[in-house]
């Protein structure tokens, strides 16, 4: 009788490629840490990775004036064509706005798509190791498997290893310069033999250039537009929230060849429908006001950045000096457990820092700081995490 079944849904009847996704160790920490400043315990927060600092004044105002003018509706899928023509003003490419590039609910959103795009499941992608936690988590969900490759910190690979690794599965590459966790920026020239290394095997490469307006001085970000015929195989994914602060609007993009536009565009249609109509004429703004926010992320990031270097140095902490983005990417001695350290440390002494297992099994022995943080923070922080690494060991 049916009465008597038990209908109740099971963890076995749950999807198999979302059940894989376990929850991001940086979300742990962040809920661990939260509970604590709950409890009353204040806690030095470098876990999270986002500008401490608001949007540009006009920004805002003009956020205020969209959602008040009654901006509140659908827009086409791909985009209000404003943005996406502003999108390939800022980038400087050759591009048709209106075919190339495609507006998506936050840059997350355009990986996930092209991705999507390309893989059916059971195909592979080629991960650089370490990398953003989500890549991994993102291939798993639509039945596909990563495949990590570890790389130096100036991304560079050993061609032979790449090429064993690959099989005809393999569909993409993503590379994420500059690298969040790292730091690091690939240069040109490296950029230009993984892209004619993805051409040569017909694979798509993902360039995640989210960070590059963080770029510290004496260091040069390459775009992968810069390399001739990028977009025959490659699709650059960006967006708002890092560059702007406009981590809330949910605003991204994707420029890259019409083919793959139109299905990224799919993806759009059957998720998010568009991303909100107000971010989007608010993200026209903050790109007419590109340069402040220059000036802003020059007064506000460079001495925090030379602050961590220099303070890491006088207390002997092993970090490789960032080149961009707003993380500091620190080694821990050989086989030291990232995720119970990052577990200690919070329980300790009360800061949060991100275990770097998180980006990848190379990162063991590693765990990664974001310092867009105030000055004093990134002080108080590194003195307790220098005193625990001395009475950790
Ligand atoms: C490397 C990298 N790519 C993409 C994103 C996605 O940002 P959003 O979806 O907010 O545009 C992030 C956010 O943390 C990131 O670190």
């Amino acid at each position: 009788m049916i009465s008597n079944l038990n209908l109740k849904l099971k963890p076995e009847k749950l999807s198999a490629n979302l059940s894989k996704v376990v929850g991001s160790v940086t979300a742990e920490i962040f809920a661990e840490s939260k509970r604590m400043m709950r409890n009353g315990i204040p806690v030095v927060n470098f876990a999270i990775g986002q500008p401490d600092f608001l949007p540009l004044p006009q920004i805002l105002d003009a956020t205020a004036d969209y959602v008040k003018g009654g901006y509140v509706q659908y827009t086409e899928s791909k985009g209000i064509i404003e943005l996406r023509t502003a999108i390939s003003e800022y980038y400087r490419v050759q591009v048709n706005p209106e075919t190339q590039v495609v507006v998506t609910t936050g840059g997350k959103l355009g990986i996930f798509a092209a991705i999507w795009a390309v893989c059916n499941p059971g195909d592979n992608v080629i991960i650089l190791d370490p990398s953003w936690v989500s890549y991994q988590s993102i291939v798993e969900s639509l039945g596909c498997v990563p495949k990590f490759v570890r790389i130096g910190t100036d991304f560079s690979f050993n061609e032979d290893g790449l090429e064993r690794l690959i099989d005809d599965r393999t569909k993409a590459v993503i590379v994420n310069s500059p690298c969040n966790p790292t730091g690091q920026i690939i240069p040109r020239q490296n950029l230009q033999k993984l892209y004619d290394f993805c051409i040569q095997h017909g694979l798509l490469l993902v360039s995640d250039e989210i960070y590059n307006e963080y770029v510290y001085p004496d260091n040069q970000f390459t775009s992968l537009a810069a390399i001739k015929n990028w977009e025959d195989n490659g699709v650059i994914v960006n967006g708002f929230s890092k560059t702007f602060a406009m981590t809330g609007y949910r605003v991204g993009y994707t420029i890259t060849n019409e083919l793959l536009s139109k299905e990224i565009n799919k993806v759009m249609q059957l998720t998010a429908s568009c991303a909100p109509i107000f971010s989007q004429y608010a993200a026209v703004t903050a790109l007419k006001s590109i340069d402040e926010m220059r000036k802003k992320i020059q007064e506000v990031m460079f001495p925090r950045r030379h602050l961590m270097v220099k303070l890491s140095s006088e207390l002997g902490l092993d970090l490789q000096p960032p080149q961009g983005a707003m993380y500091g990417w620190f080694m821990l001695p050989d086989s030291t457990d990232s995720a119970k350290w990052a577990a200690a440390l919070l329980k300790e002494k009360a800061v949060s820092v991100t275990p770097g297992i998180g980006f990848g099994p190379h990162g063991e022995s590693a765990f990664r700081i974001c310092f867009a943080v105030p000055e004093d923070t990134i002080a108080d922080g590194l003195t307790k995490i220098s005193q625990f690494i001395q009475s950790f060991h």
